[in-house]
């Protein structure tokens, strides 16, 4: 080597870089986790990038220690590298071996995020979760080590750099602490909820196109009547149609997110139909007025680095959406189930663009339902029952049969709004008591399914007996149904 400061220029560049890899690659997962940037973002982009980011943030680290050991200058030993407070070096005197111990220190925390990152899969998701969210602790950390046991600190160019990495720490932290992914749930639903209520957000569009897409099953495009571009969405959205009779109902948008100009729905005619699905294919034509409202979103596509999507029958459309919006390279599989190939909306479509990663199954071709017993409710059942809650993501177009879990009696709510203490009677139910004592609460379903009556609980516990996400899930962000749910005590406080 003909300069004998060559590993040190490494020593420290590799630093650098490092530390910057390690700020922006903590920023996309902040990015990732809160979605501020919703919908002008892609949670699989955001993780390709965070992934690589914090890989080629290890690979520096390992140069930065590697040039330290080699650099005759430093002269770090495997001790002075492995061990906290091993090195003599000292920059600053009063900070002892301070400086230099946080940098091996990081290096554990960065080894660790890494190490569990790449297990994350037989981890029990808690354990990721917490060690995971050492990675703020480390930026932080990484920032007192390069000020303190930096030769740089005195160029321009450093400072610069370091003002723009430690402000980027900043506001990631304070975007993570503001926008926490259960109170942006919560916002989510209960809020667009609410502006549902009060028809904010309602807008009238025409009906574009009406086709057939398959037995019983009617494809609907809608546009603005002067053809602007409508509110944007992400995959597993939803919009709601306002129908006459004072009738709303739910369909999954399955068009392209990135066509601002149209929403598209498929809707399947259900021999069940209390009005709505009978009302879309009997009387929407091309041409006609109607008011929607939305979208929202409960069935957001969760960043992952592989998929198994599985639906059944009508359950296809926010899935076609979903595997439609991920890039080319992901790792995914579709197992599309149905009666028969003409009752399944889109079959040909997504064999012929996805080859072999979309498996179809159809009933009278293959002699029979898959293994997971029999389509589409209780495939889900099944489904349940075989993968660990926290992989499953999934959304009902039907209830389950909960009766096992009610208990049905008598109880007191009160609406924290108006301090109004109301009893629910053993035969009535919650979301009719509190309409008619003025919670203009609208709903859909009736059946704890759409999630449209949707509540926020600020005290007791609700007895949960629909099936729009786990319990858990909704006690983790405090909300209820009460078309169907009630209370396990006798007392519960309601936003309203
Ligand atoms: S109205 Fe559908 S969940 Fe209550």
């Amino acid at each position: 080597m003909k300069d004998p400061a060559i590993w040190w220029y490494v020593t420290r560049s590799s630093a650098i870089i490092a530390w910057a890899l390690m700020v922006i690659s903590v920023t996309w997962g902040i990015l990732l986790s809160t979605r501020v940037m919703k919908p002008k973002d892609n949670p699989s982009w955001l993780l390709d990038l965070h992934r690589w980011l914090s890989g080629l943030s290890v690979v520096f680290v390992g140069i930065h220690m590697a040039s330290l050991f080699v650099d005759k200058y430093a002269a770090f030993s495997l001790q002075d590298l492995f061990i906290p407070f091993h090195s003599q070096y000292q920059k600053i005197a009063w900070l002892g071996g301070w400086p230099v111990a946080l940098g091996v220190i990081c290096t554990y925390i960065l080894f660790a995020v890494q190490a569990t990152s790449l297990m994350m899969k037989k981890l029990p998701r808690k354990y990721w979760k917490a060690i995971h969210y050492s990675s703020y602790a480390l930026v932080l950390l990484v920032s007192f080590h390069a000020g303190w046991s930096g030769t740089d600190v005195r160029a321009w160019a450093y400072r610069i750099t370091a003002l723009v990495l430690i402000t980027l720490t900043t506001v990631a932290l304070i975007t993570r602490i503001l926008f926490p992914k259960s109170a942006k749930t919560l916002s989510a639903t209960v809020e667009g909820r609410r502006a549902n209520q009060n028809k904010e957000n309602l807008h009238k569009v025409l009906v574009d196109r009406v086709t057939p897409l398959a037995d019983g099953i009617l494809g609907l495009d809608f546009v603005r009547p002067d053809r602007s571009n409508l509110d944007p969405w992400v995959p597993g959205a939803h919009i709601t149609l306002h129908l006459p009779d004072g009738m709303q109902r739910q369909y999954s948008l399955c068009g392209d997110p990135a066509d601002r100009s149209q929403y598209s729905i498929a809707v399947l005619e259900s021999p069940t139909s209390r009005g709505g699905s009978h009302y879309v294919h009997h009387n929407l034509k091309s041409g006609m007025n109607l008011e929607v409202s939305g979208p929202h979103n409960h069935f957001e596509l969760e960043a992952s680095n592989e998929y198994l999507f599985i639906a059944g029958g009508i359950g296809i459309t926010p899935i076609k959406a979903m595997i439609e919006s991920l890039p080319n390279r992901r790792h995914w599989r579709l197992l599309y189930a149905g009666r028969s190939r003409t009752s399944m909306a889109y079959a040909n479509e997504l064999s012929e663009m996805f080859g072999d990663r979309v498996i179809i199954h159809a009933d009278d071709e293959q002699g029979g339902r898959p293994n997971l017993d029999a389509l589409p409710e209780p495939l889900l059942d099944a489904l349940s029952s075989k993968v660990s809650v926290d992989r499953l993501h999934y959304e009902r177009f039907s209830a389950v049969d909960r009766s096992d879990d009610a208990i049905v009696e008598a109880f007191e709510v009160t609406l924290s709004r108006s301090d109004k203490k109301i009893l629910v009677g053993k035969d009535e139910s919650l979301l009719d008591a509190l309409n008619e004592n003025g919670g203009a609460l609208i709903s859909s379903c009736g059946e704890g399914v759409c999630g449209t009556c949707e509540v926020r609980v600020l005290k007791g516990q609700p007895m949960h007996l629909d099936s729009v996400m786990s319990d858990e899930d909704k006690d983790a962000i405090g909300v209820m149904y009460p078309c169907v749910s009630r209370s396990t005590g006798s007392t519960l406080v309601l936003d309203i």
